[in-house]
């Protein structure tokens, strides 16, 4: 097994890069901006903007990834607010780009979801919405959700069947 870990700089991302170091899993870490996480080394560090089809690529032909762990988003609600079109951008136009890269290789593609049935009307939620619903009607099966809420092991998002 091979992952792809985005939004490795975040909250969910830290933790499951400290995963995948304590279980010695294969693994590259990517975040927008420079490593600011702790748990990772630079050595296994790429800087990945989900919305540039380049540095996918490049990262994507580096690892040759079997897995990706979808944890980029931009996940501050008052953010997306103010910003619709960027919240737009990435978690619903780089979630799409990322899903196409994972078909390219044949990878598996695990998003990690949102309770949709909260903040319903917010920029935030709609995005997520949006950026499932595209999985959902594409021809590629080979996706998983995993729903932060129901399922807080992070172990839990290691298991792709
Ligand atoms: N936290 C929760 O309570 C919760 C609950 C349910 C679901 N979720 C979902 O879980 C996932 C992770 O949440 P989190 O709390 O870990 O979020 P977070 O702490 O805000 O981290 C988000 C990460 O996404 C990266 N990112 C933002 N824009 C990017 C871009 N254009 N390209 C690449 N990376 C980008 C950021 O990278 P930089 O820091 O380098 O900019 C950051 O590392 C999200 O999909 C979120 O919707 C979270």
């Amino acid at each position: 097994m091979r992952i792809i870990i985005t939004g490795s700089n975040g909250v969910l991302g830290q933790k499951l890069v400290k995963y995948c170091i304590a279980n010695r899993l294969t693994f590259i870490a990517t975040s927008k901006g420079l490593n600011r996480n702790p748990n990772c080394p630079d050595y296994l560090y790429l800087s990945m903007d989900v919305c540039n089809k380049l540095e996918i690529n490049q990262v994507f032909d580096t690892l040759y990834p079997t897995h990706i762990l979808h944890a980029a988003a931009i996940s501050d609600l008052d953010f997306c607010e103010k910003h619709p079109d960027l919240c737009h951008q990435v978690n619903v136009e780089g979630t799409a780009l990322l899903f196409h890269a994972c078909q390219q290789f044949e990878a598996h593609f695990k998003m990690i979801s949102w309770d949709l049935t909260k903040n319903l009307d917010s920029e935030y939620s709609k995005s997520k919405v949006v950026a499932q619903k595209n999985l959902e009607s594409s021809d590629y099966k080979n996706w998983s959700l995993a729903n932060l809420e129901q399922d807080s092991e992070i172990e839990f998002l290691f298991k792709f069947d």
